[in-house]
């Protein structure tokens, strides 16, 4: 007889038991957040849409993704002879084609050198963690994306927030706690608002603090060449570090830091996601050097999304929808407390509509939202569906009550 495993016979086993530490964190999701909040449903579980929906929950502004130069440049990578390198980027040799990818970024990016991380988050707290240590202050825009808060922890630094885009609550952070680094984003991801990029780095300059700006929704998509927001400002001589995520307008996995030279040796032995995470494979970076070439060129995409993101925000406007805290292709639906947000989901599906819901730990428990990413590839159909949609649906999601709508009645 012969006595099979479990796993031999494909039989999955029961779940093991768990001390209380776990459980009950497990609890407080699925019983209180799911169960009682939520009614049983998950608030990040759309219907699945059929043909014609319109789907605006992701981040290929550019609509790469399936671009056939890209494709045939990661096929032939995929195909090629070169061996992978399986091992972390520190051990990278000279000439390799991470490195040669790396001045390539460099030179688009107007930068005097690139580091490659395996996504913007890796590149992040790697970044942070490797500038700030125990005792050093960092001035954090409140939106500013998760990952640049978590390396400030991995370093044991302190973290001091400041008021969205606003200077004046800087420039009172920056007297009472001295110079330190100041990070944001140049535009932000929930709501698709810009930094104020010159004011920001004139405090930085005042007071000799080190400045990080995150790229990742503007790299791509603005500035000459797509080269983003520091260089559209003229600044990319003055700022200390700009990253990306290269998951946005580049349609890929990645993330990348601009560097001095120096730098980019300390940070190869200093960076936790650097040394202890293996680095990108070939036909990664083989997509990413045809996508620099792409998106080089790709002022018309650049200039169809920014009339796209025209029409939508200002017919939104029209509609009663409170949209003009953000200027670009992020739009944030802002509806307030997680159950509403569902009723705002239910609605947008209903109609062929797919946005993406953006609640605690991504927004503060009250400010939960809907948002919507537009793209270069939207088409008036498209766009008039999402209109039709929003117009429709006001009374249904309560539009009048939305934390948003309630904000600027307060400010009128
Ligand atoms: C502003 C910003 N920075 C960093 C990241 C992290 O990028 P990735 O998804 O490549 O890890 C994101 C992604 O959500 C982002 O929006």
């Amino acid at each position: 007889m012969t006595l099979l495993t479990k796993a031999q016979n494909h039989v999955r086993p029961a779940a093991l038991r768990m001390p209380a530490f776990v459980t009950r964190r497990m609890d407080e999701h699925h019983v209180n957040r799911i169960e009682q909040l939520m009614g049983g449903e998950h608030v990040h579980v759309w219907k699945r849409q059929g043909p014609g929906a319109v789907m605006l929950a992701g981040n290929d502004y550019l609509c790469l993704a399936n671009e056939p130069a890209l494709l045939q440049a990661q096929v032939r990578a995929l195909q090629g002879k070169a061996g992978q390198n399986l091992m972390s980027a520190v051990y990278l040799q000279a000439g390799s084609r991470q490195h040669r990818l790396e001045e390539k970024f460099a030179d688009f990016m107007g930068a005097q050198q690139t580091v490659l991380a395996q996504s913007g988050w890796a590149a992040n707290v790697g970044l942070m963690h490797s500038i700030a240590e125990p005792g050093v202050p960092v001035y954090l825009d409140i939106m500013a994306h998760a990952s640049l808060w978590d390396g400030v922890q991995l370093g044991g630094a302190r973290a001091v927030p400041f008021l969205h885009n606003n200077m004046e609550h800087l420039q009172r952070q920056l007297n009472k706690h001295g110079a330190g680094v100041i990070v944001v984003d140049a535009l932000y991801s929930t709501d698709g608002s810009l930094a104020p990029l010159h004011e920001v780095l004139a405090l930085a300059e005042k007071t000799g603090s080190v400045l990080v700006v995150d790229e990742s929704h503007s790299l791509g998509t603005h500035g000459p060449r797509g080269a983003g927001l520091v260089i559209a400002a003229g600044l990319e001589d003055r700022v200390h570090f700009r990253t990306a995520s290269l998951a946005k307008a580049f349609a890929g996995r990645a993330g990348i830091i601009t560097c001095s030279s120096r730098f980019k040796g300390y940070f190869l032995s200093e960076s936790r996601p650097a040394i202890f995470s293996s680095c990108l494979l070939n036909h990664e970076l083989a997509w990413f050097d045809a996508a620099i070439d792409f998106v080089e060129q790709a002022d018309v995409r650049r200039a169809g999304l920014r009339r796209i993101t025209e029409e939508v925000r200002s017919g939104l406007e029209r509609l009663g929808y409170c949209v003009d805290e953000g200027s670009e292709q992020i739009i944030a639906l802002e509806v307030g407390t997680e159950p509403k947000t569902l009723v705002l989901r239910k609605a947008l599906e209903n109609r062929g509509i797919q946005g993406a819901v953006f609640c605690a730990p991504a927004t503060p428990k009250n400010r939960a939202l809907v948002r919507l990413t537009l793209n270069s590839g939207m088409t008036k159909r498209e766009i008039a569906k999402l209109l039709d949609a929003c117009a429709d649906m006001r009374d249904e999601v309560d539009l009048e009550n939305w934390t948003s709508t309630v904000r600027r009645r307060r400010v009128h």
